[in-house]
């Protein structure tokens, strides 16, 4: 054996632990050559049962990828030591569509037992949710582990506010290495896809406290929230996020550039000068969008915790127990 193996091994573990997993495309070509065409028919049974579920799944990469990684922490359930992610701010009673990433699930593990992560379930399941609505399709990086635990708080931290605006949002994205481009090209997934009345009541009725709609509210558009979510409404009454709810297309960017934009987040897209200029070329621009949009989830599908993680059998909890604060193995 040479002297030098000992040292490069040693520094090959080391490297695992400091950037975490090695994604690569294919990566189940051995293990589980199926897994991506199962994914992809798993979905396209849930978008025919239910045709927002593939944009609900979407919603899920974004909300599990900013939270340490995307390493699955958000599917885990609670148990009686742990507050996980499902009830945070941003997530509880909004977030949806879990049974769809449970059924994928199953039928992965019919096909190749404990081999095929959540984390990258929801990976795969989400580019295929904007390929099966006449999006982008593209290659996805694999190979993340599922996280042992989740956090409430680490989510209520992090995730953005309906009412947030695109300074605050440039500054979030910033934090994860994604450029004013890759934001503006990822709340372009706001062209599939629904929200409630409780993310848009302040900018109806009260924005920013000034008891007036948000003035950059199309008129016409405006009357139409305010029929659908009048101030008695319950609050859980959702509406479409743009024009085309079940295209992935354009048509989310021309509604931003007409004053139509559902989320207070989504519109101030168009009021700040900074991101203006994007929304304006993807609205011209399709495949500008397109091209845009696979980068930013690639991007965002690299984002890693670099903490421990296994492979779960049941994406909603995990295997190994935590004993006093260790691992059982
Ligand atoms: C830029 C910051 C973002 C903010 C502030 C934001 C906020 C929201 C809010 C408030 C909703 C509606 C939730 C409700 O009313 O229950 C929503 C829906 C959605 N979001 Fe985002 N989002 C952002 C970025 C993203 C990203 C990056 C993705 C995915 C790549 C995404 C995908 C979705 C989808 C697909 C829906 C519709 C889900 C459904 O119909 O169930 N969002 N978002
Ligand atoms: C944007 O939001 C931040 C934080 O919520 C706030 O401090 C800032 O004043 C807002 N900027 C504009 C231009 O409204
Ligand atoms: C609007 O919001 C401000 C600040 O949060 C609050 O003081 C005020 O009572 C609200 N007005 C209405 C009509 O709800
Ligand atoms: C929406 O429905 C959930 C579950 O039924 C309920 O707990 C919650 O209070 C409702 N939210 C709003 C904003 O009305």
């Amino acid at each position: 054996m040479s002297p030098l193996l000992p040292h490069l091994v040693l520094y090959l573990l080391l490297l695992t632990v400091v950037t975490g997993e090695t994604l690569q495309p294919r990566f189940y070509s051995e293990t589980c050559p199926e897994a991506e065409s199962i994914v992809r028919r798993e979905m396209k049974k849930a978008m025919i049962k239910e045709a927002r579920s593939v944009a609900s799944v979407m919603r899920l990469q974004f909300h599990d990828c900013f939270i340490n990684g995307c390493d699955a922490s958000l599917l885990l359930d609670d148990t009686p030591n742990m507050l996980g992610e499902k009830l945070s701010l941003s997530n509880i009673n909004s977030l949806r569509s879990f049974e769809v990433v449970d059924d994928i699930k199953e039928a992965l593990e019919r096909a190749c037992p404990a081999t095929v992560s959540c984390a990258d379930i929801i990976i795969m399941a989400s580019r295929d949710a904007v390929a099966l609505t006449g999006g982008p399709d593209w290659e996805v990086k694999l190979g993340r582990k599922d996280s042992l635990t989740a956090s409430q708080k680490d989510s209520d931290d992090v995730m953005p506010s309906p009412r947030a605006n695109a300074t605050f949002l440039i500054d979030l994205f910033k934090r994860f290495d994604l450029s004013v481009k890759d934001m503006v090209a990822l709340s372009g997934s706001h062209s599939i896809g629904q929200g409630r009345c409780f993310s848009i009541m302040f900018r109806l009725y009260n924005q920013s406290g000034s008891g007036k709609p948000d003035p950059a509210l199309e008129p016409g558009y405006k009357k139409k929230l305010n029929k659908l979510c009048p101030l008695s409404v319950d609050q859980n009454v959702t509406g479409d996020l743009d024009a085309t709810p079940q295209v992935f297309d354009n048509q989310y960017f021309k509604d931003l550039v007409s004053g139509r934009g559902f989320l207070n987040s989504d519109q101030t897209l168009y009021t700040n000068r900074e991101t203006r200029e994007y929304v304006k070329m993807f609205s011209e621009d399709q495949g500008e969008f397109f091209r845009a949009f696979e980068e930013g989830m690639v991007k965002m599908g690299d984002l890693q915790s670099g903490r421990p993680g296994e492979v779960r059998f049941n994406c909603r909890v995990v295997n190994r127990r935590p004993i006093h604060g260790l691992l059982e193995a």
